[in-house]
């Protein structure tokens, strides 16, 4: 890339699930990565084949202190995502949420970077209206278990907007929908990740409730693309919008096709619905085909999970 197109971008979280497919995607486009992370539920081992390319740095560094780089793009991803994890230490999970916002908005302000904040479609709670739009206000629960991670997600919404409103910062809130694909955490409790080890182990596959409720799972190279897209906004575009894929599946059918491409003899073990679990999730991405330049999802639930399958046989052998 020529050097005045290079540009210098920062990725919390980088060690992280989609971090680490970030950085991969910016270093392929020809820009310099400098990639922060404090290794919480992230791995260097999502980073080892990047540590050697020169325009790659990584730095050990928490969010909830202050940062001081030049850099020109903040892609804000740090946070645990999986409620078993953000649960784990729920104080640190709301102040890397709202500290960490602070501290990487004071740093954009700063620097006059442009930001982008990783939200999520935990912001609608328990929604009321199906498919979810970016107007809906959600229905969250302030005093929950998932409290610290959705109110926490809200808060640096509204921390985002107000850099905006008050500083004229460059601002950009994408609200992520459940992802999947390979270097998820084989057992942080998310949907896909759980399925997929309990089948390649040959156990009990868990469904909570009666595993009516609905999910739609975007592929990471499709989400990585929207988020890429989002940055390339033009100024008075911030969102927030919808990141994620519009097909829904029940919990049950989830099984059955890992099931089918497993080949697995796994049966299914139905146990009680954690409390404030969404019945359904689906987002409304109309604002993001427009807004990005036609983007949609483009990678079939059955193409990703034959990918992510993949992975995970890999990392179990
Ligand atoms: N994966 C999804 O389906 C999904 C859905 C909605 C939103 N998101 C959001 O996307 C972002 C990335 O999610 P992910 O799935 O890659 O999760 P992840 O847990 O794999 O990655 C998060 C990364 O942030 C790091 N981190 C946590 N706290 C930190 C801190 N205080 N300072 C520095 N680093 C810290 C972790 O070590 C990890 O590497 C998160 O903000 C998450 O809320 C993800």
């Amino acid at each position: 890339m020529k050097p005045y197109l290079r540009k210098r971008v920062l990725v919390t979280g980088c060690a992280g699930f989609l971090g680490s497919h970030l950085c991969e995607r910016l270093l392929d486009a020809g820009h310099d990565v400098l990639g922060v992370d404090n290794f919480y539920t992230g791995s260097k081992d999502n980073l080892l084949h990047m540590l050697g390319n020169p325009h790659f740095e990584l730095m050990r560094h928490d969010i909830t202190f202050p940062l001081y780089v030049e850099v020109d793009e903040i892609f804000n991803l740090a946070c645990p995502a999986s409620p078993i994890y953000y649960q784990f230490d729920p104080v640190q999970t709301t102040k890397t949420s709202v500290h960490g916002a602070i501290n990487m908005l004071g740093l954009a302000k700063r620097v006059k970077a442009k930001i982008l904040q990783a939200s999520t479609s935990e912001v609608y709670g328990d929604p009321e209206v199906h498919p979810q739009r970016e107007d809906y206000w959600g229905r969250v629960n302030p005093i929950g278990i998932r409290s610290c991670y959705d109110e926490g997600k809200r808060c640096a919404e509204t921390l985002f907007f107000d850099y905006r409103r008050q500083y004229g910062l460059k601002i950009k809130v994408v609200r992520i929908f459940n992802t999947f694909g390979p270097r998820m955490h084989p057992n942080d409790g998310r949907v896909v990740s759980n399925f997929i080890v309990q089948a390649l182990k040959g156990e009990d596959i868990t469904i909570y409730g009666d595993g009516s409720q609905t999910r739609s799972f975007c592929y990471v190279d499709d989400l990585i693309e929207a988020l890429l897209r989002t940055m390339k906004t033009p100024d008075d575009f911030t969102g927030p919008v919808n990141i994620g894929n519009p097909a829904e599946f029940t919990m049950l059918e989830l099984a059955e096709r890992v099931i089918a491409i497993t080949g697995s003899k796994s049966k299914l073990s139905f146990q009680p619905l954690p409390q404030d679990d969404p019945k359904q999730r689906r987002p409304d991405i109309s604002l993001a085909t427009q807004a990005l330049g036609g983007w949609v999802p483009k990678i079939p639930l059955e193409d990703g999970l034959r990918k992510t399958i993949s992975y995970f046989k890999n990392l179990m052998a």
